[in-house]
This record gives structure tokens, C-alpha cells and sequence, in this order.
């Protein structure tokens, strides 16, 4: 399949990515925040509830794993990555290894686990992963992000590009604004227009082609502790604007994330770019949170639990393919929640 074959199937109609490529140790905090008792089985019992969902590829076409993930077996000791394949959906990688302090910041990031890359992406790619994804995470705040940590980060997940093209996988460009801080939304529509213009010059420097190319963006959204939140159509609007302005229509889709928003505004700010607007590329979605914080917590690492908290993943899935659809409505929650 070509890249741009790839990337259009993962951005099928009524269909999105599932983020789980939470990395084991952060795994076993994020269990011990929620009060859930955790032991050695819990991160593969986890992934194979995730990845194992019936009928999950009706609303998701791939699944970002983390290198872990990509080479375990299930509780029965057969692959799980060949399993994921043959339920129809495309495995993803997350390739870095961590984020690391930007030297000279005053506390900026940028992602590490360049070393290697390139034979590590030839080995994924002979595994059967068709797409990777890397991260920048820029900070709102006082002087924040900084041109540096922007053009740095907007350099590094173009050479990662470039080297996933090369070995036949689509990357997944992730620029993150993130949502912490007390900055209003058009702080963050200035931050977010600026960050995508300069992640595009670096992918057009590195030669990244365009058609085989998927952005996993933030949303345009108020700080999670500004007094005056958006509503959801300001949400909608500012974001679709951005992306106009700085997005290539070459692009085949944009998949969110979900960044810390409930999973109520994840899905409501979807839907109404996708009902109110004409888009030159797909909107869909690449969630962790919004997608696992129910299901996580309906299983709360009890066997019994998994075809209950399963059926809470497809539910958020099937939601959020709805809404990349400009389909989703709220009676629709309510009826699911009356079954
Ligand atoms: P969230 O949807 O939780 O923000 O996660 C997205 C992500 O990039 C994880 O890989």
C-alpha cells in the first residue's frame, strides 16, 4: 500500500485512531492515581482488552502502541500485534523513547530516541506497523513556548517524518498545544496557528510528502484554568480557522487529541467542526483519555469486568466516529446510556 493509501484508510469516513501507546511505568502511576490495585499482568491484560474489543474497527482504524506493545503476547501467549491486523485495524508505533529537557530552556521539552530510528522504523515496518506518531508537548505560559522550543520540536518530528516515509510508514505529525494554564483562547488560537506554520516549513525542508502525512493536533481551546471557558462552537470555529490558514489541503486528515478534555467536549468539539463546516481534509480523532478514562475505570483491573469495560471503549469509540461524521447528538449518549 502507498503512504497515501495508508493514511487515507486511517482516516476511512465514520472512522479514527485509539491512542494507546501509554508507556508501562506511566501505566502503573496512572492506576495508582485511580486507586486501582496493579501487578505485573496489568499492562498486558490492559493492552489485550484494548486491542481484543469486538467489533472495535467499526469506528477505529489503527491503534498507537508503544514498542512493548508491539512484541507482547496475550494471557493465552499468542502475538497481539498480528491479532490487531486481522480485527482489521492498522497498528501504529510510537517510536520515542521519552521527553527530555531542551538544553538552554527554561524547562521546554522535545522528544528523544533519534538514535537508531531508522532501523528500528524498517523493523516496525516488517512487523506489519503502517503508521508512527511523535509529540511535542508546548506549554502556554509566561514567554511560553519559546521560538526555540517551537522550531526545535517542529525539526525533530520532521526528521522522524522523513524517516518513517522512508521505511513505507505514515507519520504522524503531533504538534501539541496543551490545554494547562489560565490563557484564553485566542492565546491559544496565536500559539496553535504559529506552531502548525512552523511544523509545515520543517516537513516542506525535509522533503515530507505531504499526501502521506496525517497531523494529530490539539483543539483551539480556553486554558483549562482561564475564568472565561468557550463554548463549543467557539471551539469549532477557531480551531477549523487555524487549520484552514496553516494546513495544506495535501494533507489527507487531521486526528485530534484529546489533551485532558472530558470526554463529553471531546466528542462535541468534533462533531460541530465536522457538522458546521466544509473541510478540505478529514477530522477525526486520536484519543488516549477521552477514549480509555471510562473503560479504565469500569474495569478497574478486574477480570470480570472486561466485556463491560470493552464495551465501554466501543461505545466512546463509535460516539467519536459519529461525531467525525458531523453525526454525533447527545440524545444518542442518552439512549446508550438507557440500554
Ligand atoms: P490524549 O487523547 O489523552 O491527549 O492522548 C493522545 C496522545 O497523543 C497519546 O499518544
Amino acid at each position: 500500500m502507498s503512504l497515501n493509501e495508508i493514511a487515507n484508510q486511517l482516516v476511512a469516513p465514520g472512522k479514527g485512531i485509539m491512542a494507546a501507546d501509554r508507556p508501562s511505568p506511566a501505566f502503573k502511576e496512572l492506576m495508582q492515581s485511580e486507586g486501582i490495585d496493579h501487578d505485573d499482568d496489568s499492562y498486558r491484560n490492559w493492552s489485550e482488552l484494548l486491542f481484543k474489543t469486538p467489533n472495535l474497527n467499526e469506528a477505529v482504524s489503527g491503534i498507537i502502541m508503544t514498542d512493548e506493545q508491539t512484541r507482547m503476547a496475550d494471557g493465552r501467549g499468542e502475538p497481539l500485534l498480528p491479532q490487531v491486523i486481522e480485527r482489521g485495524m492498522i497498528p501504529g508505533i510510537s517510536p520515542f523513547t521519552g521527553m527530555v529537557a531542551l538544553a538552554g530552556s527554561a524547562g521546554e521539552t522535545v522528544g528523544s530516541g533519534l538514535d537508531g530510528l531508522r532501523e528500528r522504523l524498517a523493523e516496525y515496518a516488517g512487523m506489519g506497523v503502517g503508521f508512527s506518531k511523535w509529540r511535542a508537548a508546548l506549554q502556554i505560559g509566561p514567554g511560553t513556548p519559546s521560538y526555540y522550543a517551537i522550531e526545535a520540536n517542529a525539526y525533530v518530528m520532521a526528521q522522524v517524518a522523513a524517516l518513517s516515509q522512508e521505511a513505507g510508514i505514515v507519520p504522524i505529525v503531533e504538534p501539541e498545544v496543551m490545554l494547562w494554564g489560565d490563557h484564553t483562547i485566542e492565546r491559544c488560537y496565536e500559539v496553535t496557528e504559529f506552531v502548525l506554520s512552523r511544523a509545515f516549513e520543517a516537513l516542506y525542508t525535509h522533503r515530507v510528502d505531504l499526501e502521506g502525512t496525517l497531523v494529530k493536533a490539539s483543539m483551539v481551546l480556553s486554558g483549562n484554568e482561564c475564568a472565561r471557558q468557550a463554548d463549543v462552537d467557539t471551539v469549532a470555529e477557531l480551531t477549523v480557522k487555524a487549520f484552514k490558514r496553516q494546513i495544506p489541503a495535501a494533507v489527507p486528515g487531521i486526528v485530534f487529541l484529546s489533551g485532558g478534555q472530558s470526554d463529553y467536549h471531546a466528542t462535541a468539539h468534533l462533531n460541530a467542526m465536522n457538522a458546521k463546516f466544509d473541510l478540505p481534509w478529514k477530522l477525526s480523532f486520536s484519543y488516549a483519555r477521552a477514549l480509555q478514562r471510562e473503560p479504565m475505570a469500569v474495569w478497574s483491573n478486574r477480570a470480570e469486568n472486561v466485556p463491560a469495560a470493552q464495551a465501554a471503549l466501543h461505545h466512546r469509540a463509535k460516539m467519536n466516529g459519529l461525531a467525525s461524521l458531523g453525526l454525533w447528538t447527545e440524545e444518542l449518549e442518552r439512549e446508550a446510556l438507557a440500554q
